[in-house]
């Protein structure tokens, strides 16, 4: 079996500049969660290979694809003439394929594996050219109408657009899934005329043609009714993303994990979450994050194609394509970007943000640092208000610390620079030459003292209101000794 999902309509009533099938849930594409279901079937080995036709704003979906799903193919649909002339694009892709395919509208995000499932076991078990998947709504709106022969058997399909009255009057709907054998459906599909309200070839004219030629055609009713949302525009959208939110959350929870309120946790389909790790309300896990057992994801944490390790705290923190191993602490108020790499038991802690970082295992950055295009070794020391000057205006830099090197507090470290292992540097620093390993680095003005200077200040302002004759003038204050200036010899506190 071939998979092939129709992504090339532009979603008109989405009223949007981006196409349809990339409006999202959970921060995943509606495309991505249908994709996500076929990849299940391609991994048990039910289907081969996933087809996606794209077309409206073809270069986004295909980035999309190529980010996310790199398994896939694509055929490009231009112009758009119709769910049966989408189909027909798939054609050179499949020459020569004997067996069935498996055609998905791109806009129904929550299929699942299961229906799918359950309709490629009836198309086996009844040999049938054709499966349709249909369910029966209260109020069916405009989807396309199943047409029923008097003994029962579907005759085909027609739009609501161009339906009669009795016919809208029909609840069973095509939800929009085909399971048809390719040599009939393509021959049915070169006949489509597009003589319908729309002017387009409609993949859902080949079922009355299929019959007309005495194949078999099946309907698989389902009653998993949340399935067929079809999105249209976006209040189906955000309601589908609400039945989405419960029925993931429902999911983990059955799976060992704690979700304290399923009512404001996000999780995207991709991502995967172990036993006993506990969600703090406002969560939004996305994309390809896989997070360990015991873990906890404090509130209002967001995780983008984040690895998380076992037993891992994050507190509100935000972390995009970066991971964080076993043990390891973040947060709260955390930002963790573009490719850092966190090692086992580290403490990473408020206002810390890194970017292309590889942060060794056991080390801390506690408070208040920007960490860029860096590598920190085992066990070294972050002090608070460090940053790394990666950025000259033109190119990045890389910093290197060492390991168990102790960066002292606020330190300006101006790369392309390096900390061997195990040195110190003062707090205040600013470091612009590489410190060797072992060694103190001190970067930082000489302190100076100015003896009573402060006292002599109080004094002449004193004197001035003295003289400018107002008698609310305070009293004058001790007489003090001349001027003395004192540069101290050394520094008294490192760090
Ligand atoms: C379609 C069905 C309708 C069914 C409904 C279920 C047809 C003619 N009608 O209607 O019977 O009840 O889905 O949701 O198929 N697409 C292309 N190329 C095109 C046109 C569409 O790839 O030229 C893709 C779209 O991107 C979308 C899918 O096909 O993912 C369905 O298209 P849409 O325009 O939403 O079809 P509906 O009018 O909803
Ligand atoms: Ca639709």
């Amino acid at each position: 079996m071939i998979a092939l999902v129709m992504a090339a309509g532009k979603g008109t009533r989405m009223l949007s500049e981006r196409p349809k099938v990339l409006h999202g849930i959970a921060g995943e594409p509606m495309l991505g969660f249908v994709m996500n279901e076929l990849e299940e079937l391609r991994q048990e080995g039910l289907i081969r290979r996933v087809v996606v036709i794209v077309g409206h704003a073809a270069d986004q979906v295909q980035a999309y694809l190529r980010k996310a799903w790199p398994a896939s193919e694509d055929a490009i649909q231009a112009p758009q003439l119709g769910t049966g002339h989408a189909v027909m694009q798939a054609a050179p892709a499949l020459v020569g394929h004997a067996g069935a395919v498996l055609i998905v509208n791109g806009d129904l995000p929550l299929l699942s594996a299961t229906t799918l499932r359950q309709m490629a076991e009836r198309h086996r078990s009844e040999r049938a050219a054709l499966t349709l998947l249909t369910v029966d709504l209260p109020d069916p709106g405009h989807y396309g109408r199943i047409l029923r022969g008097p003994d029962g058997s579907v005759s085909g399909i027609v739009e609501y657009r161009d339906a009669t009255p009795g016919q809208r009057a029909i609840s069973e709907i095509n939800v929009g899934v085909y399971l048809a054998e390719w040599p009939p459906l393509l021959e049915a599909l070169s006949h489509l005329t597009p003589e319908n309200d729309q002017g387009e070839f409609y993949l859902t004219d080949a079922v009355a043609a299929i019959v007309a030629r005495r194949l078999k055609v099946v309907a698989v009713k389902t009653d998993d009714i949340e399935a067929t949302y079809g999105i249209n525009n976006r209040a189906e959208l955000a309601a589908a993303g609400a039945r989405w939110r419960r029925r993931t959350c429902d999911r983990w929870l059955e799976r060992g994990v704690t979700i304290e309120d399923p009512a404001t946790t996000w999780i995207g389909p991709r991502t995967v979450i172990g036993a006993d790790t506990v969600i703090e309300p406002g969560v939004q896990l996305y994309g390809a994050t896989r997070i360990g057992a015991r873990c906890t994801i404090g509130s209002h944490s967001r995780l983008v194609d984040a690895v998380v390790g076992d037993r891992a705290t994050i507190r509100s923190s935000d972390i995009t394509d970066s991971s964080v191993g076993e043990d390891s602490t973040v947060g709260p108020f955390a930002r963790l970007r573009d490719h850092v790499v966190v090692g086992r038991g580290a403490r990473i802690g408020n206002f810390v943000e890194m970017k292309k970082v590889r942060f060794g295992d056991g080390a801390k950055a506690a408070h208040l640092t920007y960490l860029g295009d860096a590598e920190v070794g085992e066990r070294a020391n972050i002090g608070c208000g460090t940053v790394t000057c990666n950025y000259d205006g033109e190119r990045k830099h890389r910093t290197t610390i060492g390991k168990g090197a102790f960066v002292g507090t606020n330190n300006t470290l101006v790369a392309p620079l390096s900390v061997g292992e195990d040195a110190y540097t003062a707090a205040g620093s600013t470091l612009t030459e590489d410190v060797p390993a072992g060694a103190l680095a001190l970067g930082r003005a000489r302190q100076v003292i100015k003896e009573g200077w402060a006292y002599r200040r109080t004094d002449e302002r004193a004197r001035r209101r003295a003289e400018a004759g107002s008698d609310a003038g305070g009293a004058a204050g001790p007489a003090l000794p001349a001027v003395v200036e004192t540069a101290q010899d050394g520094p008294r506190e490192l760090v």
